[in-house]
């Protein structure tokens, strides 16, 4: 049974080179097929680059998503096409540059994959999330064995929301953006995989991937600072998922965390 293995948001030079630099190394310790990461921050923590893309890909990467930073580099938006393994969230406007979703193919499994964007406390123009993932998913059926479904969106209500919504349709659906691994992961009742943050990949002595002294004077003082990515304590966080190519449904979930100075057990 095929075993995706999803990467929480590569934060940085650090989290990037931990995944690209070891990818077959995670892939035996995870026991898994296909990889597919977020990388809207993989750039110095903001946004993506053509050449990190490729970085990545060409590292082993199957599959790499984006969120709401995905223009943070001025200039991607004209490369985004041109990059065979990189997606945009699917509900951003219909006349945005980047495939609104991935087929990934192994061993003659397939899995659609598609980012949506949350619309609560969300700085990017974005439509409902939850038609366009029903829209994608009954425009690409008989196309593709099983979906990943991820929802790169702030509010945990809105991520369960869409989770309860694919019960029974989508393989996993994981969500993204908020950088701190929660503990719920589960299949639901009608076999979906479901997590509400899979964490990022990053730097754990920081906030949310970056040093955490400007951020702590910045919500004292509200005055504007340079946010850097951190440096220490990186670890890989996610989840994994077995999928039944028959069902297109989850037949086992694990919470991953790997952590670069100490590779424990995978699974959480
Ligand atoms: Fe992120
Ligand atoms: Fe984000």
């Amino acid at each position: 049974m095929p075993r995706v293995l999803f990467i929480g948001d590569l934060v940085g030079r650090p989290g990037r080179t931990f995944v690209s630099k070891n990818i077959d190394a995670l892939k035996r310790h995870a026991g898994a097929d296909i990889l597919v990461a977020n990388a809207e921050n993989a750039a110095g923590g903001f946004g993506l680059t053509a050449p990190i893309a490729k970085e990545l890909t060409e590292a082993g990467l199957d599959g790499l998503t984006l969120g709401n930073h995905i223009w943070d580099h001025a200039g991607f938006d004209q490369d985004i096409d041109h990059l065979e393994r990189v997606c945009r969230p699917a509900n951003l406007p219909d006349q945005c540059p980047g495939k609104p979703y991935l087929i990934i193919e192994k061993d003659g499994f397939r899995l659609g994959v598609i980012t949506v964007l949350g619309t609560h406390f969300m700085n990017i123009k974005a439509s409902c999330p939850f038609k366009k993932a029903d829209d994608l998913m009954r425009e690409l059926e008989g196309q593709v064995d099983a979906f990943l479904v991820e929802m790169h969106a702030e509010t945990t209500a809105e991520k369960m929301g869409l989770g309860w919504f694919l019960d029974g349709r989508a393989a996993l659906v994981v969500g993204t953006h908020t950088h701190v691994p929660t503990a719920d992961g589960r299949i639901l009742p009608r076999g979906t995989a479901y997590l509400t943050d899979a964490g990022m990949t990053g730097p754990y002595d920081s906030i949310i991937g970056c040093t955490i002294e400007p951020i702590i004077a910045k919500l004292q003082d509200g005055m504007p600072r340079r946010y850097v990515v951190a440096s220490d304590n990186v670890q890989l966080w996610g989840c994994a998922v077995d999928i039944d190519p028959k069902t297109g449904l989850a037949t086992h979930f694990e919470s991953v965390c790997i952590k670069e100075n100490d590779w424990g057990p995978a699974f959480v």
